[in-house]
């Protein structure tokens, strides 16, 4: 990955599957990153594993997405400390299923508070650094199920935002785009990580179906996911922004 060299990248849900494994590909691409995530534990650890695994400078910073004021005052902490970002992945997400008749209030406004609003205060703070200092990429995670509707799965909110999120790349990418800063989104498909793998075992009818779905008769695999990301991080993506790029396995073809 070109560019990426001593760069600051601040990742969102760092601590686990796709978020944990763009952190790997950045830090071997000598990207300084900050992994960001409101599991303190399993944050602290994946660092620890990851300086240890790449050599490369990773830092652990608790961040829960949905709380405006929180991401704010990361974005400061981080220019005080001298880690100016250039980069961010807004990956944090819930993946909750409910009838649509059964939602409560509390699991809609949840799963928008995390999985919108979230990536839009992250947007927000660290674009902000971005577009006074003229240079930066930002990437957020959308999905296939914001794409179209993929069944069997019965997931209105988490649809609903990542949608949204595919959308707000496209909004902000070009709003930015004169000011240098590229925004563009990833759409997974059907990933190897741990909100599959529960669903895998309290429903193998349901993942299997997925399987048969997705042309290449796989899951794709978080460092697939990864490397999308950080190649729309990357210099080698200079001509790309205000785009949705699948990383699906063909899933989402017409
Ligand atoms: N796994 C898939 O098949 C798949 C497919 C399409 C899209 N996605 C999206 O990819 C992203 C990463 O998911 P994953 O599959 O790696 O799952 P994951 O559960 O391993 O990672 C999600 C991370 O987000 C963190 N998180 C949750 N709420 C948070 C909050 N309020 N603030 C900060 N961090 C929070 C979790 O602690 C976790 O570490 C999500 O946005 C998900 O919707 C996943």
């Amino acid at each position: 990955m070109q560019g990426l060299t001593g760069k600051v990248v601040v990742i969102t849900g760092g601590a686990g599957g796709i978020g944990r494994a763009t952190a790997e590909v950045l830090a071997e691409a000598g990207a300084r990153v900050v992994i960001t995530d409101i599991d303190v534990a399993a944050g602290t650890q994946a660092v620890e594993a990851l300086r240890a695994a790449t050599g490369g400078e990773l830092r652990f910073e608790p961040l829960d997405v949905a709380d405006p004021t929180a991401v704010t005052a990361l974005s400061d902490t981080l220019e005080a400390d001298g880690w100016p970002v250039h980069g961010l992945m807004a990956n944090a997400g819930i993946a909750p299923t409910s009838p649509a008749l059964d939602y409560s209030d509390e699991l809609w406004s949840r799963t928008i508070d995390i999985n919108l609003n979230g990536v839009f205060w992250c947007c927000r703070a660290f674009g902000r650094r971005m577009v006074e200092r003229g240079a930066g990429a930002i990437v957020v995670t959308s999905s296939i199920a914001g794409l179209g509707v993929v069944s069997p799965e019965t997931h209105a909110a988490y649809g609903a935002t990542k949608a949204a999120v595919a959308h707000l790349a496209e909004l902000l990418g070009v709003e930015w785009a004169s000011s240098g800063v590229r925004v563009n989104a990833v759409a997974p498909g059907y990933t190897a990580t741990p909100i599959l793998e529960r669903i895998q075992a309290e429903s193998p009818d349901t993942f299997d179906e997925w399987v048969s779905r997705t042309p290449l008769g796989r899951l794709n695999t978080p460092h697939e996911i990864a490397n999308t990301a950080a190649f729309l991080l990357s210099d080698q993506a200079s001509g790309i922004t205000a785009t949705v790029l699948r990383a699906d396995g063909g899933y989402g073809a017409r």
